[in-house]
């Protein structure tokens, strides 16, 4: 493999301006700052990586083959179903690019399409195709999108292998998100959903809004739109932050728009890394998102130097209700990917909730949590494992007994309509219905243990 060198941007401070330089060998991965960077007071790379910090020191990722786990959330993963990914790799085969192997896909993808996504870090091929990327400010026409391309994007969403040529003539290389459900960044009409998209802001305006649009694969998970829909109004009546949402429709498949909380109000972007970048960046036994435990994260609560959250109480009971309200809720899909800090150190915080999907709906999700917490199945335990490794959780998170029994109350209670909110879904068929409103019961039950 040739050695490879890429640009990385921001424009966190409003201005773009060149936060340093990647450089990938077929031995390892180099970021290093720009020498002025450290300077600006902007957010870096990520947050255990301050740009003060590292002014002199490049960050080095010594695994061939793979690149910082923060550069990765920028590039669909590499799995022959991510539609992301399919329809980048075909934007590029346009261009005359065919990678040789994954990992030089991988670089392809970022170099080309690694910018305007979630979070401030913009990663282009090189200087001067970052300067002409923020030279233009225009996010085109907002299209109808059932009438333009609607048959062709239901077509590829179902059978995942249709030219991507119909969408890309219609709205150019969308930026890209992680993940396995299809889904595009765009903006919608600032008064919500009314069928037409654009490409997404560059900068502020007041007739648009920013969402991410996830469709739902019908064929395989009927009703998981509006059971998303569901689950973000459950934790919002909890108390948790969540985005506005509007329930749309893609070529006739049900979708979601909902709004992004990654740029402030004046359109800059905001920092929004996953406790998986976190983690992952400090510990090699981090390769995955469902890699180590969710007690781990209490270190990154804890860390003094850098600060990454000043509010460490608040950080503490958000992580623990987001875990019991995922156990009462049925998602174990709550991994370190669907976790993040939001903001700059040291008022990072937690972010508002996303991804919260009930995936135990479905059988080949039925699992109680995607990362292990409290030693859960570790040892055999007096009394109900669960509850053991609740207590446990919370005692690595340093929470009080009070605390937890106060948290739980407020969430058994909160949830004790949940299975009128399930059966309330009525595109999710009945048997998962059934199912979810089964393991809702069992958690329920359990879990006053806790009060
Ligand atoms: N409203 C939002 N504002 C900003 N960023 C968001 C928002 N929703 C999601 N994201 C970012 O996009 C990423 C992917 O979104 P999400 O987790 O909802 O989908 P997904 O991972 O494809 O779903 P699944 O885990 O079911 O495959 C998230 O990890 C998060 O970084
Ligand atoms: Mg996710």
């Amino acid at each position: 493999m040739q050695d490879v060198l890429l640009s990385v941007w921001t424009r966190a401070g409003g201005e773009p301006v060149k936060m340093g330089g990647l450089f990938v060998s077929d031995r390892e991965a180099r970021f290093s700052y720009a020498p002025e960077y450290p300077d600006y007071g902007l957010s870096g790379l990520s947050l255990v990586y301050p740009p003060g910090l590292f002014r002199d020191s490049p960050i080095v990722h010594d695994r061939p083959g793979s690149l910082h786990p923060r550069f990765r959330s920028l590039i669909p993963p590499a799995d022959e179903h991510n539609f992301q990914r399919k329809l980048m790799l075909a934007f590029l085969r346009e261009k005359g690019i065919e990678p040789a192997t994954p990992f030089e896909a991988d670089l392809a993808l970022l170099a080309h399409t690694g910018h305007g996504g979630i979070g401030h870090v913009d990663v282009f091929a090189d200087d001067e195709a970052a300067r002409k990327w923020y030279a233009i400010d225009d996010s085109g026409p907002l299209v109808p999108v059932g009438e333009q391309f609607g048959f062709s994007l239901k077509d590829m969403i179902s059978w995942l292998d249709a030219d991507a040529r119909f969408i890309l003539e219609s709205l150019g290389p969308t930026p890209s998100v992680g993940g396995a459900i299809p889904k595009l960044l765009v903006a919608i009409p600032a008064d919500g959903w009314d069928g037409r998209i654009s490409l997404p802001n560059r900068s502020r305006r007041d007739d648009r809004l920013d969402v991410v649009l996830k469709i739902e694969r019908s064929q395989t998970y009927p009703g998981l739109a509006a059971l998303e829909a569901m689950a973000l109004d459950l934790h919002r009546d909890a108390g948790f932050e969540t985005p506005r949402y509007w329930h749309a429709e893609v070529g006739g498949l049900p979708a979601l728009a909902i709004e992004r909380f990654d740029r402030d109000g004046e359109g800059r972007p905001l920092p929004l890394e996953s406790l998986f970048s976190i983690l992952a960046a400090g510990a090699r036994d981090i390769e995955r998102p469902t890699d180590g435990s969710l007690d781990r994260i209490a270190r990154v609560i804890d860390l003094a130097d850098p600060l990454l959250i000043r509010d460490k109480k608040a950080a503490r009971s958000h992580l623990f209700g987001r875990v019991l309200l995922a156990l009462l809720s049925g998602n174990g899909d709550l991994h370190l990917e669907n976790l993040s800090l939001l903001g700059a150190a040291p008022e990072a915080a937690f972010s508002p909730v996303y991804d919260p999907t009930p995936m135990r709906a479905w059988r080949m999700h039925d699992l109680l949590c995607a990362v292990p917490f409290g030693g859960y199945g570790e040892e055999e335990v007096e009394g109900d494992p669960l509850v053991q490794a609740c207590f446990r959780f919370a005692d690595s998170l340093g929470l009080h007994r009070k605390d937890v029994a106060g948290i739980a109350a407020h969430l058994l209670g909160v949830a004790a309509d949940y299975p009128q909110r399930v059966r309330a879904v009525t595109s999710l068929p009945a048997d998962n219905r059934a199912r979810l409103v089964d393991i809702h019961r069992d958690m329920h039950r359990r879990l006053q243990a806790l009060v």
